[in-house]
């Protein structure tokens, strides 16, 4: 059995056929091909899995696509820019917050919406605004720099929606 739904995908209108079981972010990485969104723990503990749902940072795994019915969703992909790094992200590169890159997709979904939320966010608020997203390798020193350092792009309103 499958439910139709429609939702809006990183802008674009979408259209889903889905077993009721499926979860968010199956849905995104195999019926859209969305792959950044990344799978780690699939229950809800390691972060890897974030994406934004009505602009608010939400992990992907926890959630049904069908309960996705006339929302907005967000994605890395949609956070990115095919010709360039986006400020946050060319800031990951800067202070080495990546070792695998399996984190990072959730890492920068979920900064984004700290920063936009709260552009001149102090060290200890990323740590506890980022508490949920983990890290097996890099650890979250370079992680918290990078935030920091992104904050200038998001402190002027015309970028705070999506600095790309
Ligand atoms: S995969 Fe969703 S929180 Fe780990
Ligand atoms: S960079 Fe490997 S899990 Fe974070």
């Amino acid at each position: 059995m499958t439910i139709s739904i429609t939702c809006q995908v990183n802008g674009t209108n979408v259209s889903l056929d889905i077993e009721p079981r499926t979860t968010l972010v199956d849905a995104l990485r195999q019926n859209l091909g969305l792959t950044g969104t990344h799978v780690g723990c699939a229950h809800g503990s390691c972060g890897a899995c974030t994406v934004l749902l009505d602009d608010h940072a939400i992990r992907g795994c926890l959630m049904l696509a069908v309960q996705a019915q006339g929302h907005a969703i967000t994605t890395i992909e949609g956070l990115s820019n095919p010709e360039t790094l986006t400020p946050l992200q060319a800031s990951f590169r800067k202070h080495g917050a990546l070792q695998c890159g399996f984190c990072t997709p959730g890492m920068v979904v979920t900064a984004h919406a700290v920063l936009r939320d709260n552009p001149t966010a102090s060290a200890d608020e990323i740590r506890e605004s980022m508490s949920g997203n983990l890290c097996r390798c890099t650890g979250y020193v370079t992680i918290v720099e990078a935030v920091l350092d992104a904050r200038p792009a998001y402190q002027t309103p015309a970028n705070q929606e999506s600095p790309q």
